[in-house]
């Protein structure tokens, strides 16, 4: 018998916490049925990644994603890709959507069970309300482009891992390269520090305008914090009066992009 894997030891792990918090009554894994998790503990890989074999595709190198012509060619490497293992749980891959000439790209952490199941970025509740915040400042959500660091979910939404980010960022890269925003907006703590490589607090970035590879980047909460700290609304909705006046030309930092198109 081979040895469980990580992921099988995780799902076990969880399966047994959730069992003992529940008294020995409830089973509340999200995709997983008992006998689904001992079987996959008993061939040493995790029950979502039964058919993992079936959908791997060629190997997609960094060269490939840097060449890619057009953001459909790209989505088609990312839909093939199994750069990292995240394509074995993944049940689609979230590429990400909007104008392929959009002025603004919103940047997020990870796909979670909504996105996952539909294949786009931010329709479930968060989603929601980044629409709100994106309309709050004239724009409506087909104006802009809206993707994540990660192209696919974590399984039970655990954080990236920093393996997952670094297959990933290419696509990212690719992407900006490809739609050329005049202002990228970091939602959350997550992609902030990930695009900006720091270490450093939300609330340190905030209300500043930074770099991510010659691009404009403003930061600001994510819309899920939000859901969860309504009293941060009002701050978020400041950040974006900062992306508000960079589009109208007062303020500094937009500037930048006639300068990278000659
Ligand atoms: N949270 C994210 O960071 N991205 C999504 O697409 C959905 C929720």
């Amino acid at each position: 018998m081979n040895p469980p894997d990580a992921e099988a030891r995780a799902l076990a792990r969880t399966f047994l916490e959730q069992t003992l918090s529940a008294e020995g009554n409830a089973l509340m894994l999200e995709h997983a049925t008992r006998e689904e998790v001992v079987r996959g503990l008993a061939a040493g890989r995790s029950p979502a990644r039964a058919d993992a074999g079936t959908r791997r595709g060629p190997a997609v190198t960094e060269p490939m994603i840097a060449e890619a012509p057009e953001l459909e060619a790209l989505s088609a490497l990312v839909a093939s890709c199994s750069r990292c293992t995240l394509h074995e749980s993944r049940k689609n891959p979230v590429f990400g959507e909007g104008a392929a000439d959009a002025r603004v790209v919103c940047v997020g952490e990870a796909p979670g069970a909504r996105e996952d199941d539909t294949g786009r970025p931010f329709v479930g509740r968060a989603g929601g309300l980044l629409d709100r915040l994106l309309l709050s400042i004239g724009l409506p959500r087909k104006s802009v482009y809206i993707c994540n660091v990660l192209k696919s979910r974590p399984p039970r939404n655990r954080d990236p891992l920093p393996e997952e980010v670094a297959a990933c960022s290419p696509y990212l890269l690719r992407q900006l390269a490809l739609i050329e925003p005049e202002v990228i907006i970091a939602f959350g703590a997550f992609a902030a520090r990930t695009l900006l490589e720091t270490k450093s607090a939300l609330g340190r970035l905030r209300g500043a305008v930074h770099r991510y590879s010659g691009y404009p980047v403003v930061v600001t909460y994510h819309p899920a914090a939000l859901l969860r700290n309504p009293g941060w609304i009002r701050p978020t909705w400041e950040d974006l009066q900062i992306v508000r006046r960079m589009l109208d030309g007062v303020e500094a930092g937009i500037g930048d992009r006639e300068a990278r198109l000659g």
